[in-house]
């Protein structure tokens, strides 16, 4: 059977009907809150979508929480692509968004297009994502008008931490909040159908998501936001140290896999490991 008449909110999770980018703007009408999470290989796709997740982000994050870089700045395209096609392999309902990293997308309208080109062709992902406001309006609409749905990113955007001297919060004055929101605005009329909001006040993105039709996904930006977004690594804890303020774990997987790999080790040593039950 066909399904493709609307069906608003959790129904469709209930359905496990695959997410839809017209969906985003359903879940907004229907006060429905959108979650969404990163992942960056095909377990972790899985798990994510069998958990009912509804969008997931193959973000250039991927650079600090698994290539090792130290910002997200030195990430490329073909990187993207890479993890992009593994997480493509995991997924079956949740909406698949990748980000076009730094360098790929800024220098004009046709470049950006290019890159999320390949992206769709290449890795089968479903949208993209692009950071930065008002300059970004003609790429946007290029983007969205040769069908290539593509979602804003707005506030702390991190392939700007040079220009921010910092990961640092934004909008925290009147100027730069009231920009915000005429950013936040521009993007929609651009097109946009989503726009992430990144560590700025809680009552600024409340008034950026009363300003726009078209959700926002807050992270560390409070729960007036229509959906959320975390990074895996953060919400799983898998990498060890002081969370972020914005991150609530979930879990702490480093720590049990540090545990159960110091476990083997030593098993291993002390010829415990493999039992006659492992041996053929
Ligand atoms: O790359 C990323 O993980 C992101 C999220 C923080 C939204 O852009």
């Amino acid at each position: 059977m066909k399904h493709d008449k609307p069906v608003a909110g959790t129904s469709k999770k209930a359905a496990n009907l695959p997410v839809t980018v017209p969906d985003f703007i359903r879940f907004k009408t229907a006060g429905t809150r959108i979650v969404m999470v990163t992942a960056y290989d095909y377990p972790s796709a899985l798990l994510a979508d069998r958990a009912g997740i509804d969008c997931i982000l193959v973000g250039d994050s991927v650079g600090t929480t698994v290539l090792g870089y130290e910002n997200t700045v030195p990430v490329t395209l073909d990187e993207i692509i890479h993890h992009a096609r593994a997480v493509r392999r995991g997924v079956q309902r949740a909406l698949l968004v990748a980000d076009l990293p730094f360098g790929t997308y800024q220098a004009e309208p046709a470049e950006a297009l290019r890159s999320a080109v390949r992206l769709l062709k290449e890795a089968g992902v479903q949208a993209v994502k692009v950071e930065g406001g008002a300059p970004m309006v003609p790429t946007v609409r290029r983007l969205t008008e040769s069908g290539i749905p593509t979602m804003a990113h707005l506030g702390l955007t991190p392939q700007s931490v040079h220009v921010f001297g910092g990961h640092k919060a934004q909008g925290k004055d009147a100027e730069s909040a009231k920009k915000m929101i005429e950013d936040a605005v521009a993007m929609e009329q651009a097109g946009a159908f989503g726009i992430v909001l990144e560590t700025i006040p809680a009552e600024l993105a409340c008034s950026i998501t009363a300003a726009v039709k078209i959700p926002t996904i807050g992270i560390g930006a409070g729960v007036e936001c229509d959906g959320q977004v975390q990074v895996w690594h953060d919400i799983l804890g898998i990498i060890p140290g002081k969370p972020f303020r914005h991150t609530k774990r979930y879990a702490e997987l480093g720590a049990q896999i540090e545990q159960a790999l110091s476990a083997y080790a030593s098993e291993v040593r002390g010829q415990e490991f493999p039992g006659r039950e492992h041996s053929l």
